[in-house]
């Protein structure tokens, strides 16, 4: 058995085999990925901890599965993401980290959730009246895109434009694909890269109150500037919603809706831990490292999984079991850990808390209507395609 993100078993629900990687293969070498998988809570967080043997460098650039062909067509953008933040080791990290954060403090982040807020409430008014959904399509996604676009600096009117891209991209790096449609995904993705180079550009000659401005006077190149905006889109576009999307249909099945305001905060992070929008991160060995009795051998790849480390027994009890109020369920890996922990992790949380007190208010009988549902293949991520679900009282 390995890993294999075209499995349906291994995409919906890989738990039994990941607890017995991390009773019998701590250090699992995957055929599939390429890479050893470090599956055990204390081996992930102590990687993710531990910079200078596990390295960032690269870590991103999953265009290794990419054709000769796909490759010529992106020429340099191949190694596209060679100056993102999470792509990169101290000195460039610390330097790249300082001028993003500025963006991300406490105060500002808590601005945004008044917005989000009415978002939500506006996207209900649209769609309450029918009484039915697909939560995943029509109801997860567009006030978390239009947040981030606001708080970005992209224009409204180029929202649509941006989502469609942004999935596109998201598809070319983080799942297999069949060599034509790499090339038309590579298409897309170019497009994307040339927007968001004017969108700086323009951003630098008229100045405005957005993230985009400020990331243009924080003395970071052109070229950095344009890949953090772009990836940034990525986060609040993707990982939000498709944490949100596992959270409802998780919260559903249990029973535990709508969640009371006591257990929000507990749910949320219960919800991360048990159904994690993020699978883990790559990393490259810096050195030889001994760990369990395997030689992870200097320059090869990593995978740090978050998914594993959040079903490991020996630090959540009965980790296959739903517990709204665990008491420390907060110290899943899902947002990472370490030096590269996810800077939009209070404002992913802000939006999963608020977007589900919203639901629960205004679709108080929400249940699920359809069978099974289908997710997404990915290596990184976890997200449904589809979730049906209706709120009328029956
Ligand atoms: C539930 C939602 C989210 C999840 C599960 C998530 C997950 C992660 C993870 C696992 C990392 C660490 C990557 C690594 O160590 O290699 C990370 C980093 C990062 N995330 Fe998030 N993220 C979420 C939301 C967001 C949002 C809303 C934003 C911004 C608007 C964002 C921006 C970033 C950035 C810029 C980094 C790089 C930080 C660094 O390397 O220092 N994320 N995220």
């Amino acid at each position: 058995m390995d890993f294999d993100v075209t499995a349906a078993w291994h995409v919906a629900s890989p738990y039994a085999f990941l607890s017995r990687l991390r009773r019998e293969q701590p250090v699992f070498r995957s055929e599939h990925l390429g890479a050893y998988v470090l599956t055990r809570y204390a081996d992930v967080r102590a990687a993710y901890g531990d910079p200078r043997r596990f390295s960032s460098r690269g870590s991103l650039t999953i265009s290794r599965s990419l054709t000769e062909e796909t490759r010529a067509k992106l020429g340099e953008h191949g190694s596209f993401l060679s100056s993102f933040v999470a792509n990169v080791d101290p000195p460039d990290h610390t330097r790249l980290r300082r001028s993003v954060s500025r963006a991300f403090t406490p105060r500002a982040v808590a601005a945004l959730e008044r917005e989000f807020r009415r978002l939500n409430e506006e996207l209900l008014d649209r769609v309450e009246p029918r009484g039915e959904a697909d939560f995943v399509t029509d109801l997860g996604h567009e006030p978390s895109v239009r947040l981030t676009a606001g708080f970005i600096g992209v224009p409204a009117a180029d929202e649509a434009f941006v989502q469609a891209r942004v999935k596109d991209w998201f598809q070319l790096f983080l799942s297999p694909q069949p060599p034509e449609r790499q090339l038309e995904l590579a298409g897309s993705f170019l497009t994307y890269l040339d927007y968001v180079d004017r969108l700086v550009a323009r951003r630098r000659d008229e100045p405005r109150e957005d993230f985009v401005t400020l990331m243009t006077r924080s003395g970071l190149a052109h070229r950095e500037v344009v890949e953090l905006i772009s990836t940034i889109l990525l986060g609040g576009n993707d990982t939000v919603p498709n944490q949100l999307g596992n959270s409802v249909h998780r919260l559903l099945r249990e029973g535990l809706w709508p969640v009371p305001d006591e257990l929000l905060a507990g749910a949320v992070e219960e919800c991360m831990r048990i159904d994690g929008a993020s699978l883990g991160s790559f990393r490259y060995a810096a050195a030889d490292v001994e760990l369990h009795g395997v030689t992870i051998p200097r320059g090869a790849l990593v995978l740090l999984s978050s998914d594993s480390a959040g079903h490991d027994e020996s630090v959540f009890p009965d980790p296959e079991r739903f517990v709204p109020d665990r008491p420390n369920a907060d110290a899943h890996l899902v947002f990472g850990y370490g030096i590269h922990f996810c800077v939009g992790a209070a404002l992913g949380r802000l939006q999963l808390r608020t977007a589900l007190e919203v639901l629960g208010r205004r679709l108080p009988y929400l249940r699920l209507t359809g069978g099974a549902p289908s997710y997404r293949r990915s290596l990184v991520g976890r997200g449904l395609t589809s979730l049906p679900v209706a709120w009328t009282r029956t």
